[in-house]
């Protein structure tokens, strides 16, 4: 099937998810997020992922709402924080980042690290999934094999994605590999290595032959590989050459490439999940 900007997942609960969007981690309040996701949806982005964490949710909504396209055709992600892992944490949460966004409802919800009491959380996210229409799916971050396999152990609502860090020097194949038998896809954070797969010799090689950057070669990857992404930018230029990614088409032999520039753990630049906090 042809990939375009509005291709889709469709995630274990029959809802679509765009598989490319724009992540807002460290864009600013006011002015910068509301610009970058101004940006975005007039590029034709069609998912924000953003989060309690980034307190610029309201800047998402704001924009969102604004009309540059239909809400319906925009899938907003956000998060509940560590802090508020806990059953009536979490319902609370919620409540707070729906009022921030200033959204009838939200597209998905996650539980942003698996930390602390995230299985009162999850049981709080399976009653507002459940019980109201505030949300059309709920999900995970940063959960390993161990942390998914007791999810599922307990889970009324299976989780509809898994967004881990995902590049191409952390691979996380094992993982990958189990959620993909699970039916939940994964969502990419940090997909360019925070503009660090500019420096690698292989995906700027690659791009040469496209006339694409190590960026866009990266970026097609995931989309090529059915791995949701959000790549974050600030910047018009870059948010608008994030999403030319629809007039090339990398090889087997490229993706093999790609595949094995994997690192393992020694290619993670952000925190491991059983060592957050310490
Ligand atoms: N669930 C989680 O725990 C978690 C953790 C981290 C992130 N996330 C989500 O995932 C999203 C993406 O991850 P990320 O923001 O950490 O990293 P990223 O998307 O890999 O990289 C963002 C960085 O790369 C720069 N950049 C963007 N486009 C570029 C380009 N074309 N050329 C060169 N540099 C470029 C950006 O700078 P400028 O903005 O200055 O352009 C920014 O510094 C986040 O925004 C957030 O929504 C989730």
């Amino acid at each position: 099937m042809t990939l375009t900007i509005d291709s889709t997942v469709t995630l274990n609960n029959g809802v679509e998810m765009p598989i490319f969007g724009l992540g807002v981690w460290r864009s600013g309040q006011g002015a910068e997020t509301e610009n970058a996701v101004k940006w975005a949806l007039e590029a034709g982005y069609r998912a924000i992922d953003t989060a309690a964490l980034y307190q610029n949710e309201a800047e998402v909504g704001k924009i969102v709402k604004s009309g540059i396209r239909p809400r319906e055709e925009i899938f907003v992600t956000s998060k509940v924080w560590v802090d508020d892992l806990s059953y009536e944490g979490t319902k609370a949460a919620f409540d707070a980042s729906m009022d921030k966004l200033g959204l009838d409802y939200v597209d998905l919800y996650l539980v942003h690290w698996p930390v602390s009491d995230w299985k009162g959380a999850w049981r709080a996210l399976e009653e507002i999934y459940e019980n109201t229409d505030r949300v059309r799916a709920i999900g995970v971050s940063n959960f390993l094999i161990h942390h998914m396999e007791e999810l599922l152990s307990f889970a009324r609502v299976r989780p509809v994605v898994n967004q881990i860090e995902y590049h191409p020097y952390l691979q996380s194949k094992a993982l990958h590999a189990y959620c993909k038998e699970q039916g939940i896809p994964l969502t990419a954070w940090a997909p360019i290595m925070k503009g660090k797969v500019l420096e690698v010799p292989e995906l700027i090689a690659i791009g040469e032959k496209y006339g694409k950057s190590a960026v866009q070669v990266t970026l097609r990857w995931m989309l090529q590989t059915g791995v949701i992404t959000i790549p974050k930018s600030v910047h018009k230029e870059r948010v608008d050459a994030n999403c030319d990614l629809y007039d090339f088409e990398l090889s087997d032999e490229e993706i093999g490439i790609i595949d094995s520039l994997d690192q393992g753990d020694e290619g993670r630049i952000g925190i491991h999940p059983d060592r957050f906090g310490e």
